[in-house]
C-alpha cells in the first residue's frame, strides 16, 4: 500500500524532504541535506559515481585538498538561459542533471526509510526564480520538473515555497488569522499574504485564501557576495595596479573580482580562459602579493572555504556586536575584526531592496497593514539583525512568529497533498 508522499524543498543552500503519511495525515520524518555536490578529481571506477552530496561533499572536498569541482547554490542556474551545460571529467551536465543529483540523494534516503520507491512529490518553487521575467521563470520550472523526473518521480505538483511555510504555521493555529509570510533563504526572499484557518488545513480549495504572492532575487548569498566584495576582494588584489605600457599605470579590472563574489560565476567560470590575463596582470604588477592570492584562490579552488569563513562571520554577527573575519590557507592571510555596524552598511543596499520590495508588495496588492494579524518569518536569512529590524520598523504593530527556519517550508509542502486532487 503506497501511503506516503514527499514534500521537497530544493533550496539554494539547504534542501529538505518531508515524508508525509496520507493515511494518518502526519509527517513521518524530515531529512535535511546541504545543496552541495563535490565531484572528485578522479573519475569513479567500476560504474561508481564520482561525486558526493551534502555534508559529505564538504568533507570530501577538504580531504581531497579541494582539487575536484565543488558545486554550491546550483538552484541559481535554473533560470539562467546562458547556462546550457558544464563538462566535468568528460561528462556533460545540464542544469537538470545537477539538480537531479541532489533530489536523487534525498529520495534514496527517504525511500530507504519507507521501504519502497515513492513516485509522488510536491516540489517547492520560489514565487519568482528570477526578477519578474516570465520566460526565465518558465525555463527554471521546466528544468526543475525535468530534474524531478530524472530523480524518479512521476506524480509531481508544484507549490510556492512561502505557501508551504504558511501551511506549516497553520498547524499551530487555533483560530483564523491574516498572515504575511516572509521566507528569506540563501537565494531568494519570498512573500505570501493569506488567510490561515486551522479548520481549512489540508482542504482542497484554498485559492480564495491566497491574497498575494511575490518575491525578490535576494537572499543570504547576496549578503555574502556583498561582504566578499567589500571585505574579501582587497585581499585578492582588487586595488592592485599594473604597468603593461611604461608610464601608464592602471588598476586591474574590477570584473575579475565580480567572478569570485558570485557562486554562480565561481562554479562555472572558465578559469583557463582568464588564467593568461591574470598571469599577465600579475607579472606587470611587479608580482603583487595580494594579486598572487587571486591566482592561489582560482588554481586551488578555494572559493568555498573563503565563503565558509564569510558565512561564519555573518552568523556570529547575529548574536554579537563584532566578529572576526579570518581565513588562513596556502599563504592567504585574512584577519580582520568586523563590527556589526560595518556589516550592516555592507548589506544595506540588499536589505533596502528587500524593504522597497515589501513596500511595493503591500501597495500593489492593496494590503491594509492594519489587517495583518501576524508576520511569520522563516528561512536562514531571517536571523540576520538588519532583516529583523526591517520588519519591525515596517510592521511595528504586527505580532511576529517564526517556526523552524529550515523545516517550515518543506513541512508545508508535504501538507499540500490536496494539489493532487485537482
Ligand atoms: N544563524 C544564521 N544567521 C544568519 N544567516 C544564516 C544563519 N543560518 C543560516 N543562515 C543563512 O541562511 C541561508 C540559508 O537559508 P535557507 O536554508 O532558508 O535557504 P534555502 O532554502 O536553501 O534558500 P532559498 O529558499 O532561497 O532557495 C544562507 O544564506 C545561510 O548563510
Ligand atoms: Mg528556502
Amino acid at each position: 500500500m503506497k501511503k506516503y508522499l514527499y514534500g521537497i524543498d530544493f533550496g539554494t543552500t539547504n534542501s529538505a524532504l518531508a515524508i508525509y503519511n496520507e493515511e494518518t495525515k502526519e509527517i513521518h520524518h524530515t531529512i535535511i541535506l546541504p545543496s552541495l555536490i563535490y565531484f572528485y578529481q578522479e573519475p569513479g571506477t567500476g560504474g561508481s559515481p564520482n561525486y558526493v552530496v551534502g555534508e559529505e561533499a564538504i568533507t570530501a572536498y577538504l580531504a581531497d585538498d579541494m582539487k575536484g569541482r565543488f558545486i554550491k547554490s546550483v538552484k541559481q542556474i535554473l533560470s539562467r538561459s546562458s547556462f546550457t551545460e558544464t563538462r566535468i571529467q568528460n561528462k556533460r551536465y545540464n542544469a537538470s542533471d545537477l539538480v537531479a543529483i541532489i533530489l536523487k540523494e534525498l529520495k534514496a534516503r527517504a525511500d530507504q526509510l519507507i521501504g519502497y520507491d515513492c513516485k509522488k512529490a510536491v516540489i517547492g518553487r520560489p514565487v519568482f526564480f528570477d526578477d519578474d521575467d516570465t520566460q526565465k521563470d518558465t525555463l527554471a520550472q521546466t528544468r526543475l520538473r525535468k530534474a524531478t523526473e530524472i530523480a524518479g518521480f512521476v506524480d509531481i505538483r508544484f507549490q510556492f515555497e512561502p505557501i508551504g511555510a504558511a501551511f506549516a504555521y497553520e498547524k499551530s493555529l487555533v483560530k483564523k488569522e491574516n498572515v504575511l509570510v516572509a521566507d528569506l533563504g540563501g537565494g531568494t526572499t519570498d512573500f505570501t499574504y493569506l488567510v490561515l484557518d486551522p479548520e481549512k488545513a489540508g482542504s482542497k480549495n484554498r485559492k480564495n485564501d491566497m491574497i498575494a504572492n511575490g518575491g525578490i532575487y535576494i537572499g543570504g548569498d547576496s549578503f555574502d557576495s556583498a561582504f566578499m566584495w567589500e571585505k574579501g576582494t582587497p585581499y585578492f588584489g582588487k586595488n592592485t595596479q599594473y604597468e603593461a605600457t611604461p608610464g601608464k599605470v592602471l588598476t586591474v579590472p574590477k570584473s575579475l573580482f565580480a567572478n569570485i563574489c558570485s557562486w554562480e560565476q565561481m562554479n562555472f567560470f572558465n578559469s583557463l580562459r582568464i588564467r593568461k590575463d591574470i598571469e599577465d596582470y600579475y607579472y606587470f604588477s611587479g608580482r603583487d602579493p595580494q594579486f598572487k592570492n587571486l591566482i592561489t584562490l582560482i588554481e586551488n579552488n578555494l572559493g568555498y572555504s573563503v565563503f565558509q569563513s564569510i558565512e561564519k562571520t555573518k552568523i556570529t554577527l547575529t548574536n554579537t556586536d563584532s566578529a572576526r573575519f579570518s581565513y588562513h590557507q596556502m599563504g592567504i592571510k585574512i584577519d580582520e575584526e568586523v563590527a556589526l555596524q560595518n556589516y550592516e552598511k555592507i548589506i544595506a543596499k540588499d536589505v533596502d531592496r528587500i524593504a522597497n520590495y515589501l513596500d511595493k508588495f503591500i501597495v500593489q496588492n492593496n494590503i491594509d497593514i492594519q489587517d495583518i494579524d501576524t508576520l511569520f518569518l522563516t528561512g536562514g536569512t531571517s536571523m540576520v539583525n538588519s532583516v529583523q529590524k526591517l520588519f519591525k520598523s515596517r510592521l511595528p504593530h504586527v505580532s511576529l512568529n517564526s517556526g523552524d527556519n529550515f523545516k517550515s517550508v518543506v513541512k508545508g509542502l508535504a501538507y499540500s497533498g490536496y494539489l493532487f486532487e485537482d
